[in-house]
């Protein structure tokens, strides 16, 4: 069932009976959609990794609504604090230590020590709030694929697998959240995502953290292999071939695009925050209207770029066998 989240008072309504009884609900948040359950309770999230075959060792998202139902989780020490008060609510996730006494099954957080947190804004902030228990909640995709923006992506991957869905628009950014970990005062990134580097920079006063190349994978989410659509993609595009549709923004013409298949042009007036919102439904898109290749023009590493860069070098990555 999929429910307008405009019509609020019935959508909170019905998620919160769905989520009381151990269903999964999908629901918008200002990155992507989240497939969401009671964090706490093990046969929810169990379905979570059933419906996304989603490997087991690939903790999840508990997203809390304020700090107090955070405290309840997770222990801040002052630097994950200060993020915390600056970002959320927002696209940010802090890697932290789990409270001991937290009671999350271990399923949640594949028994890692640490919990994964963000306090998202909007809809699903408030629907938190008034369920009164966290939402372990995954983005709303088939393991692997690219993360839904729109309600439709989620029932076309999900069908009558998820129980219901809550329809609140286009997501706002357009990418995931930003994973953050404090360790040893310093603040590492895990993931690049909709929170700009240079921002958390600006507000802690210290360089961030940049993963190694081809260093260990911490957040498992990290595999090469990740956010691919079914055509083949190649990047840094400088001219498009004739089979190959054209991803560019700032409307700068590309050589050979006038016999490509198709142009999308994300963001006319090349403002890269438009860019993310568009990128993930695009791509999709360019799926369903069964375009086989796909070329992106040079994106800058900077603010929201970087996380676009990443996702569409995974994107582009070899298709791995690992079912992730
Ligand atoms: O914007 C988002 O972050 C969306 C919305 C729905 O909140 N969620 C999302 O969840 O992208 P997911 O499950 O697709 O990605 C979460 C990432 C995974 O790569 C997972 O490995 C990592 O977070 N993660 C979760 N718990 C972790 C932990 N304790 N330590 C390290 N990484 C963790
Ligand atoms: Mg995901």
């Amino acid at each position: 069932m999929i429910v307008d989240a405009t019509s609020c008072e019935k959508a909170f309504a019905v998620a919160i009976e769905a989520l009381a009884a151990g269903s999964l609900v999908a629901i918008p948040t200002e990155t992507v959609y989240g497939l969401a359950a009671d964090a706490t309770n093990e046969a929810a999230v169990r379905r979570i990794f059933e419906v996304k075959r989603r490997p087991s060792f690939n903790p999840l998202i508990c997203h809390c609504s304020d700090m107090e139902m955070v405290a309840r989780y997770a222990i801040l020490d002052p630097l994950s604090r200060r993020l915390a008060q600056a970002f959320w609510p927002g696209p940010m996730t802090l890697v932290l230590e789990a409270d001991p006494a937290s009671l999350l099954p271990e399923r949640t957080t594949a028994g890692l020590g640490t919990v994964a947190i963000r306090v998202p804004s909007g809809f699903s902030n408030e629907l938190i709030r008034r369920f009164g228990k966290p939402l372990a909640a995954p983005s709303a995709n088939i393991s692997g694929r690219v993360s839904a923006t729109m309600a439709e992506h989620v029932a076309r991957d999900f069908g009558s697998d998820v129980d219901l869905i809550i329809d609140g628009g286009p997501a706002m950014i357009g990418v995931e959240s930003t994973i953050l970990r404090v360790l040893d005062d310093e603040v590492e990134l895990l993931r690049p995502g909709g929170l700009a580097l240079e921002e958390v920079e600006r507000v802690t006063g210290r360089q961030v953290k940049r993963p190694r190349e081809g260093g260990t994978i911490v957040a498992p989410g990290m595999l090469t292999s990740h956010y691919a659509p079914q055509a083949a993609v190649r990047l840094n595009a400088k001219r498009v071939e004739t089979f190959e549709a054209l991803i560019k923004f700032g409307g700068v013409p590309v050589p050979g695009e006038d016999n490509c298949v198709h142009t999308y042009d994300l963001s006319p007036d090349g403002d890269l925050d438009e860019v993310a919102a568009r990128l993930y439904a695009t791509l999709k898109l360019a799926d369903v209207v069964g375009v086989i290749s796909i070329a992106i023009v040079p994106i800058p590493k900077e603010g929201i770029g970087l996380a676009l860069n990443d996702r569409i070098a995974r994107a582009a990555a070899p298709r791995c066998p690992i079912p992730d």
